[in-house]
């Protein structure tokens, strides 16, 4: 139905005493040409984002600090990925459900997408959402 193309992708670690370096290049990691990143901080304790699908638009989603849980639905089944390593991203095709929530104290969330901003990428209605997914 689509969580079967969400992907875990392992970005690269580069260990070192002086500190870790991690990096992600669109041809190398990315599945998409990217077209935009953004990012959420500054999350109160309790806050859930997201709460939507996209229509065209995929991402990487990628804890940078601290952790949170993203929670997919593709209309039949839900899966719950927690992201707490800025090594590693989760990579959501359109056409999937998705809320991001349990943010812990400072988490950063970035995102890199292969759409620019759009409202009307975006279905809000989760009924809607639905009954689109059983055509
Ligand atoms: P939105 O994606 O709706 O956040 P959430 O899904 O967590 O509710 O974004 C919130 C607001 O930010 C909304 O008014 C649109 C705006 N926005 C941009 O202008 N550009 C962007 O790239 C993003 C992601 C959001």
């Amino acid at each position: 139905m689509g969580l079967e193309k969400v992907k875990e992708i392992n970005l690269p670690k580069i260990l070192d005493e002086r500190g870790n370096l991690s990096f992600l290049e669109e041809t190398k990691h990315i599945p998409f040409k990217i077209e935009r990143t953004y990012w959420i901080y500054d999350v109160p304790g309790g806050e859930v984002r997201g709460g939507h699908s996209y229509y065209e638009n995929e991402e990487i989603i990628i804890a940078l600090s601290g952790s949170f849980d993203i929670v997919l639905n593709d209309g039949m089944i839900q899966k719950v990925f927690s992201l707490n390593r800025s090594y590693y991203g989760l990579y959501v095709p359109n056409g999937i459900w998705r809320h991001m929530e349990n943010f812990s104290t400072n988490a950063l969330g970035f995102i890199v997408a292969s759409t620019k901003f759009s409202a009307n990428d975006y279905e809000r209605d989760f009924e809607k959402y639905l009954s689109l997914t059983k055509k």
